[in-house]
């Protein structure tokens, strides 16, 4: 069961979801970044299923320090949440930008998860020197061209059976060059298992194993 408040919250971010979806049909279709488009104004979601993946992989391992990067208006959050509050696990969540934490730290109140949150407002690629280990579950979503810089800086404390899930591998296609400079960074480590996954916007799923 899910916090009281999960499905009251879940139902506000699915209206901004849906009245992203049209914008995002050709922003997810276009080889070069759109002129018109505002992205701090978007969640820019990881989506639903793969919120939900992310569920399943920390409450089936029963993670304890659940790291976020790029919380945005907290939709990912609200689930990695509710996944930290029924392995009595904490989320680690970092945003660059303080109207969006301030909207994110809103809702997750509202949820009732804010017991399972520590907010994190900067450079997470700074920040990530002092976040405490073992990390056991990341989820891996701000700006693209920081995913190699974040996956070097928190790496010395990911677990062994530590999981990374990133996204955007396959969508917007602007992205995807970085998607794959990032898919070849971790498959030069030879401690970690990855597979690509078509779900959502693609996501790239390692697993270190030692
Ligand atoms: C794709 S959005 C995250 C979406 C969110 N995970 C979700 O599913 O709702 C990426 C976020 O990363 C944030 N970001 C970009 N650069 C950052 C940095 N250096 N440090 C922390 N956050 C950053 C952006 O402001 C943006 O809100």
């Amino acid at each position: 069961m899910p916090s009281s408040g999960f499905d009251k919250v879940l139902e506000i971010y699915r209206q901004r979801v849906a009245a992203e979806a049209r914008q995002m049909h050709e922003v997810h279709h276009s080889a070069t970044r759109p002129a018109t488009m505002h992205r701090d104004e978007l969640l820019l979601s990881v989506g639903e299923d793969v919120a939900q993946l992310c569920v399943d992989l920390i409450v089936g391992r029963n993670a304890q320090i659940i790291v976020e990067l790029g919380t945005s208006y907290g939709f990912s959050t609200l689930f990695l949440a509710e996944a930290a509050r029924r392995t009595g696990g904490k989320v680690f969540t970092y945003e660059i930008h303080p109207d969006k934490q301030r909207y994110a730290q809103q809702h997750i109140e509202m949820a009732g998860l804010s017991a399972q949150v520590e907010w994190r407002l900067g450079d997470a690629v700074a920040l990530l020197a002092s976040q405490p280990g073992p990390i056991d579950f990341v989820l891996l979503d701000l700006w693209k061209d920081l995913y190699i810089p974040c996956l070097d800086a928190f790496y010395p404390q990911l677990a062994t059976n530590g999981v990374i899930v990133a996204d955007n591998m396959l969508y917007p296609e602007f992205s995807r060059a970085e998607g794959a400079a990032y898919r070849a960074a971790v498959r030069t480590r030879t401690d970690i298992e990855a597979v690509l996954l078509p779900i959502g916007q693609g996501i790239d799923l390692a697993c270190r194993s030692r």
